[in-house]
């Protein structure tokens, strides 16, 4: 898919409910698995810099470790703050690799 690099293989990616921290190209990116379904957003969290990808899945959301403000997946806003935004990441899942659009 045109603009989209690998950053992980399939093999690596989380299981259900749970996220994982993928450092590539130069960044890191924080991976949940929602139910099955593969999420992708800036690894860095937008509150004050914490490591969303060593974070927890509540709820369908994934949860910072440092101050656990929890984001949303899909439109990266914080539960108590929509105007706080994590950066969502347009991800794919095709011929075993995680590939992501950056
Ligand atoms: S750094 Fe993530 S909630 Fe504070």
């Amino acid at each position: 898919m045109s603009g989209f690099v690998r950053i992980c293989s399939q093999a690596e990616l989380p299981p259900a409910g749970e996220v994982r921290e993928v450092m590539a190209e130069g960044r890191t990116f924080c991976v949940a698995n929602i139910d099955g379904a593969i999420a992708v957003l800036d690894g860095i969290c937008p509150h004050r810099g914490g490591p969303l990808g060593q974070g927890i899945v509540e709820e369908g959301r994934v949860v910072c470790p440092w101050h656990a403000w929890a984001f949303d997946v899909h439109t990266g806003a914080a539960l108590h703050n929509p105007n706080a935004k994590a950066q969502v990441i347009d991800a794919v899942v095709e011929d075993g690799e995680l590939r992501v659009k950056i």
